[in-house]
């Protein structure tokens, strides 16, 4: 018998909710963004965002039960990210998600969210399984994870400071390409040179393998600072891809540092940032030219959506997880 998932997710500025069967058959992915409400403030606002899913998570949750056919007695479990997140963001889908369960008496299922980001691979690529490396990168992380198995992880490098998309929004903002700064900077950067300007890649040799985006930012701001100061003319393009490459330099070396490490062959990207085109493909190039295998999600399945919290909570229920009414959003939440 099919087992059918609702997952919800609402925990920075999509509200989103889908049907997943069997854990790797996406029946319905629905994702709204409120993208265009935060552009204005150049980043997401908690109490907008918070807001906008209190009215979009209903219509969400059915609009996601009707494109994929269902009714909601015909789930058998329901899957919903608890952090980590905006607390305020998070306590929409939560709340949602619990009053569903309570109200049909349906098993309930935390999420985390990076569990989601990885599981999005799975449904990507029906035939993935553990074990691989995952690097997560998102606008609030940058981890790079030993995927031991469906739920063990181990974290083999993170970042110290800024998360990687992070960076792309602030850099985004200072160049004045607006928000959200990723996929700008990659629309730009292909019209530009890599190489113009010779932005700094941190790497730490006291044998980990984190991250620090801090100094790069740093070093751009100071960069457009003296060329303002001498009167020259900048060169956006130019900017973006020597900042981007200078940024995907350091996630391909140390992600492929890490495979080795482990002697794993696998690597999967996820997060908002496995969406970067000049990432998909060096990282392919690469670690394709060491033997090792590359895999990303759709880009759709990249930024944050439902699909994967419902995939990552199959697993989960599948092994007897179940949360209590008690389940509360943990904004920190660790992996
Ligand atoms: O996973 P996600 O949707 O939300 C978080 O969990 O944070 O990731 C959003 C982040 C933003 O910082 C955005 O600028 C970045 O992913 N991003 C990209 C691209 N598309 C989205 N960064 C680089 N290149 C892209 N094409
Ligand atoms: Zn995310």
């Amino acid at each position: 018998m099919d087992t059918l998932i609702l997952g919800i997710e609402s925990s920075c500025d999509e509200t989103a909710a889908a049907v997943i069967k069997n854990g790797r058959h996406i029946m319905s992915n629905i994702i709204s963004t409120q993208v265009d409400l935060h552009k204005k403030y150049g980043g997401v606002v908690p109490e907008i965002a918070s807001r906008k899913h209190v009215e979009l998570i209903i219509p969400v949750i059915n609009q996601a039960l009707e494109e994929a056919g269902v009714l909601l007695s015909d789930i058998d479990a329901i899957g919903v990210t608890y952090g980590p997140g905006l607390v305020g963001a998070l306590l929409v889908g939560l709340t949602a998600g619990k009053a569903i369960a309570y109200t049909t008496n349906k098993p309930l299922v935390g999420v985390h969210h990076i569990e989601g980001h990885i599981a999005a691979n799975y449904l990507q690529y029906p035939e993935l399984e553990p074990p691989f490396i995952c690097l997560v990168a998102s606008g609030g992380h940058s981890h790079i994870v030993h995927v031991k198995d469906y739920r063990e992880f181990e974290i083999l490098g993170q970042t110290r400071d800024d998360a990687a998309g992070e960076a792309f929004d602030k850099i985004s903002r200072a160049i004045g390409l607006g928000y959200p700064g990723g996929p700008l900077i990659d629309k730009y950067a292909q019209k530009g040179n890599s190489k113009a300007i010779p932005f700094p890649r941190v790497y730490f040799d006291d044998g980990t393998l984190d991250f620090s985006f801090s100094g790069l930012k740093t070093a751009v701001l100071n960069y457009l600072n003296r060329m303002e100061q001498t009167g020259e003319a900048i060169n956006i393009p130019d900017i973006a891809a020597s900042f981007q490459q200078a940024v995907v330099d350091v996630l391909v070396k140390n992600t492929i540092a890490a495979a080795k490490l482990k002697n794993i062959k696998k690597i999967a990207l996820a997060g908002g940032v496995a969406a970067n085109s000049q990432l998909r493909h060096d990282m392919k190039e690469i670690a394709e030219k060491q033997g090792m295998e590359v895999m990303y999600p759709g880009l759709i399945l990249c930024t944050d959506n439902a699909a994967m919290i419902g995939c990552a909570a199959y697993y989960e229920f599948i092994k007897g997880e179940r949360a209590g009414m008690d389940l509360n959003a943990i904004p920190g939440l660790k992996l």
